[in-house]
């Protein structure tokens, strides 16, 4: 069996993507490219907003034209498969294939049943399945836990992902000492709410470490980087501000979602905190960690936000001068209570608080990339840029970082970058040697033409 995989969503899509690919292979199949070589095509999909849910519905129209002229497995997987919304989709599209988030582990199933397959329950044994290490790739995700126990009244992912179980700190080392083997450098842990490992339900397991400890553990494996995404504020401790700062493989980079910097709107989303204890947050962080990078999420036009409450959410992007912000237009989605209890506000309107935020997030990405121009940033190079001569990473800090090939620097790998220039969404720099000076470039084969689209050049 020929199997391409199409993901749509979150890093967590994209780590279930790798577990279910990894399974693909064993069953025997080949892993290819393109819809155009596949027998059998499989969907990862996202529902939190109405966009990728349109993109999914786009997709499976597509496939059941190919269909209709060759023989095609096809299936859906993820968020979107777990909802009414999707299923109705699965039967429109002549779907043969359907996995819950809860139930990937299915997918041998799936292929043995040669026809319709549908599994939509959150199995266990899924928290204790280890998937092989990405190969030849210096950076990987690791899923702490899975689901999530907050309702806030936007947001889809408690139905579709199910309440929050932790998965046990063994499986999490031994899944990273395989990663470790495999050489990767940078370990994301992910988590829909990575500030609430270890309490399910609201009570504590037993013999689970708090995310704190986890991290110190997770520190103590020899890894370079450590990130994690994403964190609740509700959960937040300061005691996971203290973990980071001692623990010198955790970069100083932190999502903290806040949705918005107004207090009733943030009650109406029952998100459990308000203005001021979010402000404390990061005050806790910013005291452990001085140069912490800050990102957040955004969601503009919830239902009955007013001007002044928009103004908040300004304001507070001022009081904290996020490095960078995730920025949305509130999505009403059938089966949220805010779909239930509030009117949606007219889509003008938000898309044009949209665009004022948008502003006010690009003067400070503009301000806080200016200020690493001149610095030395670690920066870990995936490979090839866009720009032909040119490697692309990130920072510790998530920056994305664009430096041209260097002798002795021409592939992926972890390097001392020197920062010349910067853009709100980019740096640009050059790998410096021992010595502290950029090592030679290596000359492109058409300097003209690169020269021209090289993001040195621009303004
Ligand atoms: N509308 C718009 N944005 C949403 N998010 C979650 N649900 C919605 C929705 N209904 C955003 C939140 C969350 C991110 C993953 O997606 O900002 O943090
Ligand atoms: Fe990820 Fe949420 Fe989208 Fe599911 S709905 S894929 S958890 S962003």
């Amino acid at each position: 069996m020929k199997a391409h995989m199409i993901t749509y969503g979150c890093q967590m899509n994209e780590y279930d993507t790798h577990l279910v690919q990894s399974q693909l292979v064993s069953f025997g199949a080949d892993l290819v490219d393109s819809i155009d070589e596949a027998d059998f095509v499989l969907v990862n999909t996202c529902a939190v907003r109405g966009k990728p849910v349109d993109k999914v519905r786009s997709l499976l129209g597509q496939l059941r034209k190919i269909k209709a002229q060759r023989p095609l497995v096809v299936g859906m997987m993820g968020c979107l498969a777990q909802l009414e919304e999707g299923q109705q989709m699965a039967r429109k599209f002549e779907v043969d294939v359907l996995l819950g988030p809860g139930s990937l582990l299915d997918i041998g199933a799936a292929l043995e049943s040669n026809g319709r397959f549908w599994g939509l329950q959150f199995k266990d044994e899924l928290h204790e399945h280890i998937p092989p290490s990405p190969t030849g790739r210096l950076q990987a995700h690791l899923t702490i836990m899975r689901g999530c126990d907050h309702h806030c009244t936007y947001c889809i992912v408690p139905t579709t992902r199910g309440p929050q179980v932790s998965r046990s700190p063994d499986d999490i080392l031994r899944e990273l000492d395989l990663q470790l083997a495999a050489g990767v450098q940078e370990v994301t842990l992910l988590g829909q709410n990575v500030n609430a490992y270890g309490v399910d339900g609201g009570a504590r397991l037993a013999g689970y470490p708090s995310f704190a400890d986890l991290l110190r553990m997770v520190g103590r494996s020899g890894v370079r980087r450590i990130k994690f995404t994403t964190s609740h504020p509700m959960n937040f401790t300061e005691d996971v501000a203290a973990a980071m700062a001692e623990t010198p493989a955790v970069c100083d980079f932190v999502h903290l979602p806040v949705q918005s910097g107004s207090s009733r709107v943030l009650r109406r989303m029952a998100r459990e905190y308000s203005r001021q204890e979010y402000l404390g947050h990061i005050a806790a962080i910013k005291k452990h960690l001085p140069n912490v990078v800050l990102a957040t999420d955004i969601i503009v036009g919830f239902p009955g936000e007013t001007e002044e409450d928009f103004q908040e959410t300004l304001s507070l992007y001022d009081e904290v001068g996020f490095d960078s912000a995730y920025m949305f237009i509130y999505s009403p989605r059938p089966g949220t209570p805010s779909y239930k209890h509030f009117a949606d506000l007219p889509r003008e309107l938000k898309t044009e608080r949209l665009q004022r935020l948008i502003v006010k997030q690009k003067e400070w990405s503009k301000l806080r990339n200016a200020g690493k121009v001149g610095t030395v940033q670690e920066v870990l190079l995936r490979g090839d840029a866009h720009s032909e001569g040119f490697l692309e990473g990130h920072t510790r800090g998530n920056h994305p970082t664009v430096v041209p090939r260097a002798v002795g620097a021409d592939g992926a790998g972890m390097y001392p970058v020197l920062i010349g220039h910067s853009t709100p969404h980019m740096l640009y720099g050059q790998i410096v040697g021992a010595d502290g000076q950029p090592l030679p470039e290596i000359p492109r084969l058409e300097p003209q033409a690169a020269a021209l689209s090289s993001p040195l050049q621009m303004a």
